[in-house]
């Protein structure tokens, strides 16, 4: 499937859910040009929606091409009203916008619809609706605001929702994803894991014949997915460096080795904490701890690369969201993220080879258990780059270093302890650089505040402070005060993203 982005904040939302139905699908920029649509072959075209309003000169539009090359389209939001206006139809602002949960009445003969009861909640967002239907369809959904909350013209496979079927407040929204997938583009279903890992191992095979191979392995995700994928794929024809920076949570450049280590690659542990921690002394400017260690990471890697000598090929580990570009244009930098694998580009390489590219952060999961990799390291949470340096505010020292990692650690048992790990979508211990007067014992203390932060969130492009309960907060509390020297307050930070974003720096 092929999905155009005309803008919409769901749009990697309406992707995973096509993937979800086991059919392979690509986001694209609206303005995609009509050869480069009929080369991709797609089974049928998705348009998502978007903030604009179609009768206006500087929307987001598409040629009237669209729909001449055979293939069915779904328009959702946005993209029904463009395809009505488009089409001949009328597009025009109403007296009541509809947001929220609405009741629908869906025509149960509309192929989207089959399978299902007619009436049923719709998750809505918008103020413009479709007042005159195109020549050749008939509305085949309504509710009291509105007459056309889906259309239909099934003759030339057009269909079009109001409302979003992508997001779990519609009932029935996924089968009707489905429904257009299977029984209107008539697609079959075979995008799984195991298929993926089945062709990417022999493509992989193919590309680097007998080649070198370099990965470097973060720990993270994506990177341990890249690596076993690869391995499996080459062998020992492939290196793997791990730069440990020293930043990492406790225990974990450990627990990267025991996973790696005795694997059938070539692995490469480098312990440079010290390094590191030599050029961040004295710096406690966000951005440019982010620099000093995205720079020294470049050297460190290049200076066991040179020892390799020439490889062939270099492997990232960018993941589909790092490449789908939004159709509304470029979003501000709020800070430079550093990935690991994501920059060395003076190692000495013929080419680059992104095995997870299209894929999205649960398929990379998915596939990592299909590789067999453990279940820890498949459902380690998010950390950046930067790790720990941008979790303890103000200069960095060992000390801090160590007793945030403890602190995190305490955190992290906790959650896992309380069953709370996978609902809870990251969560760590931030040390603070402030100080205050605490009383232990008989004596008075002057020791660091330690936040906690754990979010829920779809994409980390917003996120919501999790509810952990205040008894699992409080055991928290007490273990860390009590096992962790230098630490005297500990609070829970209760901020959305935005205004906040996850991590304090
Ligand atoms: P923010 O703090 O930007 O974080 O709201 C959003 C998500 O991105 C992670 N993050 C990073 N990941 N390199 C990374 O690979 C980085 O430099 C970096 N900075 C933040 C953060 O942990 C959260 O999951």
């Amino acid at each position: 499937m092929l999905i155009l982005d005309f803008g919409g904040q769901y749009n990697q939302l309406i992707a995973r859910r096509v993937r979800e139905c086991g059919v392979y699908c690509e986001v694209k920029s609206y303005k995609t040009s009509m050869d480069e649509i009929r080369a991709m072959k797609p089974a049928g075209i998705i348009f998502t929606g978007g903030p604009n309003s179609v009768y206006l000169e500087e929307s987001p539009r598409i040629s009237k091409e669209i729909f001449e090359l055979g293939l069915p389209v779904l328009g959702i939001c946005y993209g029904i009203q463009l395809m009505a206006h488009l089409l001949g139809g009328g597009v025009t602002t109403a007296a009541t916008s509809e947001y929220g949960k609405t009741k629908t009445f869906y025509k149960s003969s509309c192929a989207l619809f089959d399978g299902f009861p007619a009436e049923g909640i719709s998750w809505m967002s918008h103020t413009d609706y479709i007042d005159r239907l195109p020549e050749g369809f008939v509305s085949a959904a309504h509710t009291a605001d509105c007459p056309v909350a889906a259309m239909e013209n099934p003759a030339r496979k057009f269909y079009g929702m109001q409302f979003h079927p992508e997001v779990m407040h519609t009932e029935n929204g996924l089968k009707m994803l489905h429904n257009f997938l299977y029984k209107v583009c008539g697609c079959t279903g075979d995008w799984t894991m195991e298929s993926y890992a089945e062709t990417s191992v022999k493509a992989i095979r193919k590309k680097v014949g007998d080649g070198k191979v370099l990965l470097a392995l973060s720990g993270g995700v994506d990177s341990s997915v890249a690596a076993a994928l690869l391995e499996k794929a080459v062998g020992n024809q492939l290196t793997c460096i791990f730069v440990d920076h020293g930043l990492m949570r406790k225990n974990e450049g450990d627990e990267v080795e025991a996973a790696f280590g005795n694997s059938g690659m070539n692995f490469i542990r480098v312990n440079a904490g010290e390094r590191f921690l030599g050029k961040l002394a004295g710096v406690s400017e966000p951005e440019e701890k982010r620099k000093i260690i995205g720079e020294e990471f470049i050297r460190v890697f290049e200076e066991e690369a040179k020892k390799i000598g020439t490889v062939d090929y270099l492997v990232q580990g960018t993941i589909y969201p790092d490449v789908i570009e939004s159709g509304a244009g470029d979003a501000a930098v709020i800070k430079s993220h550093h990935n690991v694998g994501g920059l060395p580009d003076t190692v000495d390489f013929k080419e680059i080879i992104e095995p997870l590219r299209p894929l999205f952060k649960d398929e990379v999961r998915k596939l990592g258990l299909e590789l067999g990799l453990k279940e820890y390291l498949v459902w380690r949470q998010p950390f950046p780059g930067p790790g720990l340096a941008i979790r303890i505010i103000g200069e960095i020292t060992p000390e801090k270093v160590a007793m945030l990692q403890d602190a995190d650690y305490i955190f992290r048992d906790e959650i896992a302890k309380a069953g709370l790990d996978r609902d809870i979508h990251q969560y760590f211990a931030v040390l603070t650089n402030m100080r205050s007067v605490g009383v232990m014992g008989d004596g008075r203390t002057y020791d660091y505040t330690l936040a906690l932060r754990g979010v829920t969130t779809t994409d980390f492009m917003t996120a919501d402070f999790a509810r952990i309960p205040y008894d699992v907060l409080g055991s928290v509390s007490s273990r860390i005060i009590n096992e962790v020297k230098g630490i005297n307050r500990i609070v829970y930070d209760v901020t959305t993203k935005p205004p906040a974003t996850v991590e304090w720096e």
